[in-house]
């Protein structure tokens, strides 16, 4: 008797009685052994397997106790009879009959919806952002230390640890955001997240009851605008517009002077690019010591400023008015997960009881790794060689643009920092359909306009910088300048200016 099915047995991992058992019972239910059908003898099938015949045994009397099987004295082992009663079980259609009743989806569950497919990670092609490849990827020291970290006691397993982070990470993070960004903090208000997104997340749940209102620069990051949309916040969303000085902080007054709170990327504002101006600042934490209202400085990714220093943090500023958010993804690596909020000592037991509430906290092996990266210099000695490496990035990137996109298709925002670049495109471009064609080329573009408030979308690209060699930034430039050719040829739809 051929049983094709039970050819399958894995011989490495193990157990091939249960092994055994799982197959015959599999094959009984598909119907491929029918009920009173004899089963080989257990020396037969045996031997065809190339198994012991005690395995068999065991396999058998399993199915006898479970009622698959029955064996009758000297007439062998059969599958169980009774088992015709049994109702058959339908082999799933291959055709569904009829359609499906649609799945009523809730307003939430369609904005995360949007939210998965406008956040679908990018290949790692030039311009996937931050993409940690070749110069730009942390060195050996990272595994040499991650293998010895994770040998110590320290970060070998153990119960749940403090929603807050653990104590050596806090400590290197206080004091880094010290020197770097002039962060004003005690480890005691570092809270270790899994990045900025979970940072802005928890901002959101601690600092906004139902009915207010949160200013939020326009255009925005769509993590934040995400956030307030699929969190019940969309009507309470007020969108700050942004010019050449940042967000117009005497805008946002004149539309909701009474916000609770600001979201804003004074370093480096998201996507454009422009730093916010000392006299905006100033005008901006006027507002919310007047006010009483919440500052979210978003400083995604200022070590990375080509000319002169970093602008010292608005934090520094007003520390207890600001929830500065900080992250490793940029400068370290996104797949880390790894970033802190640093808040005013009155909202740390909000943000922990937050945290526990979404996963508790990040894994404890990981945060002790990045202390000791942090404490040992390999943080600084990282930032110190990618800065070089990006801005070098960034030149070619410019320089391969003027040479072969035309200005009359698509032209840069001006700027000076950061990891990715404004292309914008001309008025009357669908930059979404932009961005799907250079995917299809095999270039990794986001588009702009989601990032802005409805009936303000400006269309352009979101290039993004990695370490990418030149002769991959010139092929992905020369892709994209034929993409915009030929979709400008082909829709007809020309820049207006
Ligand atoms: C403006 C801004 N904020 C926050 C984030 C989220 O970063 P993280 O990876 O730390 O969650 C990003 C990532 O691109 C960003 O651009």
């Amino acid at each position: 008797m051929e049983l094709p099915s039970i050819g399958k047995l894995d011989r490495s991992a193990g157990q091939l009685g249960r092994q055994l058992s799982r197959l015959l019972r599999e094959a009984i239910r598909r119907g491929e052994l029918k009920p009173g059908e004899l089963l080989p003898s257990t020396r037969h099938l045996a031997s065809s397997l190339g198994v012991s015949r005690g395995t068999v045994l065991e396999a058998f009397e399993q199915l006898i106790a479970e009622g698959y099987l029955e064996a009758q004295a000297g007439a062998g082992t059969r599958v169980a009879t009774a088992l015709s009663d049994a109702p058959q079980r339908r082999t799933p259609a291959r055709h569904v009959d009829a359609p499906a009743a649609p799945v009523r989806l809730s307003t939430r569950a369609a904005a995360f919806g949007e939210v998965a497919r406008q956040f679908a990670p990018l290949p790692p092609v030039p311009f996937a952002v931050s993409v940690p490849v070749g110069p730009t990827a942390p060195d050996d020291a990272w595994r040499r230390l991650g293998n010895r970290t994770r040998a110590l006691r320290a970060a070998a397993p153990s119960g749940y640890d403090d929603p807050q982070g653990v104590p050596a990470l806090r400590s290197a993070i206080a004091d880094y955001v010290r020197r770097s960004r002039s962060v004003h903090c005690t480890p005691e208000q570092v809270i270790v997240t899994s990045g900025t997104q979970q940072g802005l997340y928890l901002s959101c749940q601690v600092l906004l009851d139902a009915d207010d209102l949160a200013w939020v620069e326009d255009p925005a990051y769509r993590g934040i605008t995400g956030i307030l949309e699929s969190t019940g916040h969309r009507r309470g969303m007020v969108r700050v517009p942004v010019d050449e000085a940042g967000m117009d902080v005497e805008a946002g007054r004149a539309m909701a002077e009474r916000a609770r709170v600001a979201f804003v990327t004074p370093s480096h504002q998201y996507p454009l690019g422009m730093p916010l101006t000392m006299a905006r600042r100033n005008a901006l934490l006027a507002w919310a010591r007047a006010n009483g209202s919440w500052i979210v400085e978003d400083d995604y990714d200022s070590e990375l400023r080509y000319v002169g220093h970093p602008f010292p943090s608005l934090q520094g500023l007003a520390p207890d008015r600001v929830v500065y958010l900080g992250t490793f993804s940029k400068i370290l690596f996104p797949s880390l997960r790894l970033g802190y909020a640093i808040v005013p000592q009155a909202l740390v037991p909000a943000f922990c009881g937050a945290r526990v509430l979404i996963d508790r906290h990040s894994p404890s092996a990981d945060q002790h790794v990045l202390a000791a990266f942090i404490d040992e210099g390999h943080l600084d000695r990282h930032i110190r060689r990618v800065r070089l490496v990006y801005a070098d990035r960034r030149q070619h990137l410019i320089a391969a643009i003027a040479r072969w996109i035309p200005s009359e298709l698509a032209w840069l925002q001006p700027g000076d920092q950061g990891m990715h670049l404004v292309l914008w495109l001309g008025e009357g471009w669908d930059d979404q359909w932009i961005a799907s064609l250079a995917m299809e080329a095999g270039v990794a573009v986001r588009p702009v306009s989601p990032m802005y408030s409805s009936g303000n979308a400006r269309p352009g690209l979101v290039l993004g910088l990695g370490g990418y060699t030149d002769e991959q930034i010139d092929a992905a430039v020369k892709k994209l300048a034929k993409v915009l050719g030929s979709a400008a040829r082909t829709r007809g739809v020309f820049p207006a200016g």
